[in-house]
């Protein structure tokens, strides 16, 4: 199905082109003010100065020829040059009847199947998942969602931190405690345990503990340094060790993930790149794109246009060590080669874009990666507490997700059990369900790009611009629906699309139902999850409006009520598949 716009621009062009103006004038937009009317074109403004006419007169040439059309109720010239429109009701709900009946609403599948990779999660071994963590997978399995519903082939990869001196210091940390485990007698040939020698709470207590003692300690980092060394060159023990922590990580992991209702495709480590390494440092000094400066080798990325200055590339530093970059273009090199992706996504703190922009250049100058592969960056913002700071726990440490998760449903919890009588089990299950939808949506419901402040109490709020909102209202067009199944009689009539809109506020809800595909496409394009919230905002605010002021189970004309439960239900439908792509769902109470 065509865009609801672009079937209006259709029209619109076909009468610039008729008046003998280019068909580029006959742009269409939303309404700028939905009271005069709902859609606008502004074209007149603009080919005034090639036509050098006055706009008025333009605009009155191109409305004359849609005067009688029957997709306009009203299309008028408006001083200046202004062509207001308004689609009549016949019209649209031919438009929301063809979309109740089409598959995904209308939605076109894409021309061309895109493979894109996105790479988001970003957690690291050993270290517990906390809100830094929160924001990528949360933005990055909704733009993931966003492009398998466009139809696009979607690989999310968990991008595993596993590579570095952070397996060094654990590894250093527990032979300094339990110096008599096997892995550390370099002697033994025998078959390594397969119980790991720790719990995931002692390894997130080791590595903390083992971070801070190397600050003040010089020879103990240097031993760290060397265990990294030791484990990335092979020996049998620490590798062995280093499967044990990434075993437990990532069972740890995937518990938390899957609360957040957040999976991915591929479980890929940074370690996973590192076979790829040796050959791609090969390829960029043979090639000349490599080359050494103060005994590191490095690529210089800078472009006569920049106008800050970007520091090189850096591939190996002068010890020979690899760094971030080195296994970030090893990673390419290995995606590259696996999936032939069409484009990577990363969603990852904004704080590492100078990281990034770096070894994109790098990967895009040096061929690694060709021209049309897209790359991009989407950084996002901090999230931060009601003080405008990094959000902490109240005594200044680092807040676990987990803990987060259980504070909001904690909140919701109480919300529910302070309005009604409920099972104590079932309002528990119900928060958890109700509480990620405020989690999630307070997230995504800001540009990605922008910090912003974690505010328990408006997220959580039934009322306003909140996930739970948006759930209320679901589950609220649920419960007429199968109250209005409870009152079906003979005389229902059975209409399977909806008639012409009898009031204002249905219309605003029709109009709203009609912008879904051109919504999801945007959010897609743009990368931004926020653009379905506002606009399932809109809808829940249309609907809700609508239900007010209109008794559906009481309307005695039966065409009318049918129609109405339509509607309702196409409105249930779009609301339910927009949580779906931005990683939650609803209850069936609440
Ligand atoms: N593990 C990294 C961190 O915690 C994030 C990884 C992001 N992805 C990437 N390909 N570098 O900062």
């Amino acid at each position: 199905m065509k865009k609801i716009i672009e079937l209006i621009k259709s029209e619109i062009t076909e009468a610039f082109i008729k008046s003998g103006y280019d068909e580029k004038y006959g742009m269409v937009t939303l309404s700028n003010r939905p009271d005069l009317c709902q859609y606008q074109c502004n074209g007149a403004l603009a080919a005034a100065k090639e036509y050098k006419k006055a706009p008025i007169m333009i605009a009155n040439e191109v409305v004359e020829l849609l005067k009688t059309n029957a997709m306009f109720q009203d299309i008028t010239a408006i001083m200046p040059g202004f062509i207001n429109i308004i689609l009549s009701k016949e019209f649209l709900a031919e438009y929301l009847s063809d979309e109740i009946k089409a598959e995904k609403f209308g939605l076109e599948a894409p021309e061309k199947v895109k493979t894109i990779v996105i790479d988001y999660g970003g957690p690291n071994v050993a270290k517990p998942l906390h809100v830094g963590h929160l924001r990528s997978a949360i933005i990055g399995e909704s733009i993931k969602r966003i492009g398998k519903y466009v139809g696009h082939n979607m690989i999310g990869d968990v991008h595993l931190g596993d590579w570095g001196l952070q397996m060094g210091l654990i590894i250093t940390e527990l032979k300094k405690r339990q110096p008599e485990l096997v892995y550390f007698d370099e002697s033994f040939e025998g078959e390594y345990p397969v119980e790991a020698p720790f719990t995931i709470s002692e390894l997130e207590e080791i590595y903390p503990a083992a971070n801070a003692y190397s600050k003040e300690h010089e020879d103990y980092k240097e031993e760290a340094k060397m265990a990294t060394f030791y484990l990335q060159n092979g020996r049998r023990g620490y590798v062995a060790l280093w499967n044990h922590i990434l075993n437990v990580s990532v069972n740890d992991l995937k518990k938390n993930y899957e609360k957040l209702n957040v999976s991915f495709e591929l479980w890929k480590k940074e370690s996973d790149a590192q076979p790829y390494v040796a050959d791609m440092v090969e390829y960029l000094k043979s090639n000349g794109f490599a080359k050494l400066s103060e005994g590191a080798l490095v690529v210089d990325v800078s472009e006569e246009s920049d106008t800050k200055e970007i520091p090189p590339c850096i591939l190996l530093k002068s010890d020979g060590a690899t760094l971030y970059s080195t296994t970030d273009l090893a990673t390419i090199i290995e995606r590259m080669k696996l999936f032939k992706p069409d484009a990577i996504t990363y969603v990852v703190d904004k704080r590492q874009e100078l990281h990034f922009n770096q070894v994109f250049r790098t990967a895009k100058k040096t061929k690694i990666v060709d021209d049309n592969v897209k790359l991009t960056f989407l950084g996002f913002g901090t999230m931060n507490g009601k003080d405008g700071k990094p959000f902490k726990t109240r005594d200044g440490g680092v807040l676990r997700l987990e803990t987060l998760i259980q504070n909001v449903s904690d909140a919701v919890y109480e919300k529910i059990m302070s309005n009604r009588e409920m099972e104590e089990a079932e309002a528990k299950e119900i928060a958890n369900i109700v509480g990620l939808s405020a989690l999630k949506y307070g997230d995504l419901s800001n540009q990605a790009p922008k910090d912003y402040v974690f505010d328990i109490d408006r997220f959580t709020s039934f009322e306003g611009d909140t996930g739970p909102y948006i759930l209320y209202t679901i589950v609220r067009i649920k419960s007429i629906l199968n109250k209005y199944q409870e009152t079906i009689s003979n005389e229902t009539v059975n209409i399977e699309g909806v008639i012409p809109s009898s009031s204002e506020s249905e219309t605003s809800l029709m109009l709203e139902l009609a912008k879904f595909n051109d919504i999801i496409l945007n959010a897609f394009d743009e990368n931004a999850p926020h653009r379905i919230c506002q606009y399932i905002y809109d809808v829940a605010n249309a609907f809700n409006k609508f239900y007010h002021e209109n008794k559906i189970i009481a309307e005695e004309d039966k065409v009318k009520q049918t129609s109405w439960i339509n509607l309702i239900t196409l409105a249930k439908d779009i609301l339910n598949t927009c949580i779906d792509i931005l990683g939650f769902e609803a209850p069936e109470r609440m």
